[in-house]
């Protein structure tokens, strides 16, 4: 399976899957696209030899020319799923029209708690005692697709958003190669008569 990654920052899920799924089990990281020139996921996939690109919101007209110029690109190189590894921009109904059920998203919350951005200082104000991270379908909403993998783990007693962050990291860097590896192998089912159901095998 053809993957295209977007990133906007610093690209640590996007290293999680070169490292533990690229080139393996049929998966294939063949872009990396940016909103951002200087996000590090770029100089990440450079080094695995993987090309990438920037579509700098301010070089075009309007979110749809920006996301057609992506999904044309993505479509060049013949991706057939694409991941959304921190990256930071809603995507046009048109771009996802062309992957339909093919993006997925990696959150730093238990969706439908604390979606959008801030979540993770969200869960601290609200005081929750138990975090954790989703991985979605993505729809046109902000992060209310289909859940199809969470993991959870309590919060440490005391811990600030930073601290919060760096507890659920690893659990991003898990979930994520594994869900996409099990989209690799057909594992991810979608229950045609209600399709937030998502199974994995
Ligand atoms: C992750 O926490 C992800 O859940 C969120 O943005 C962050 C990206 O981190 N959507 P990185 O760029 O993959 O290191």
């Amino acid at each position: 399976m053809r993957v295209g990654v977007l990133a906007s920052g610093e690209g640590s899920n996007l290293q999680a899957i070169l490292d533990k799924v690229h080139g393996r089990g049929g998966v294939e990281v063949v872009a990396v696209a940016s909103d951002r020139p200087q996000a590090r996921a770029l100089s990440r996939a450079e080094a695995a030899g993987v090309p990438t690109r920037v579509f700098a919101s301010a070089a075009f007209s309007d979110r749809r020319e920006r996301d057609a110029a992506i999904a044309a690109w993505l479509g060049e190189l013949s991706v057939q799923l694409v991941v959304l590894a921190g990256f930071m921009q809603l995507l046009d109904p048109g771009f996802l029209a062309r992957f339909p059920q093919r993006v997925v998203n990696v959150h730093p919350a238990l969706l439908p708690a604390f979606p959008g951005i801030g979540s993770v200082e969200q869960a601290i104000i609200y005081g929750v005692k138990v975090a954790g991270v989703t991985v979605h379908f993505v729809d046109e909403g902000v992060d209310t697709g289909a859940i199809i993998a969470q993991r959870a783990i309590p919060v440490p007693d005391g811990a600030d958003a930073e601290t919060l962050r760096q507890v659920l990291r690893p659990l991003e860097h898990e979930l994520l190669p594994a869900v996409v590896a099990a989209l690799a192998r057909g594992d991810v089912t979608v229950d045609p008569e209600n399709p937030r159901h998502v199974r994995v095998a």
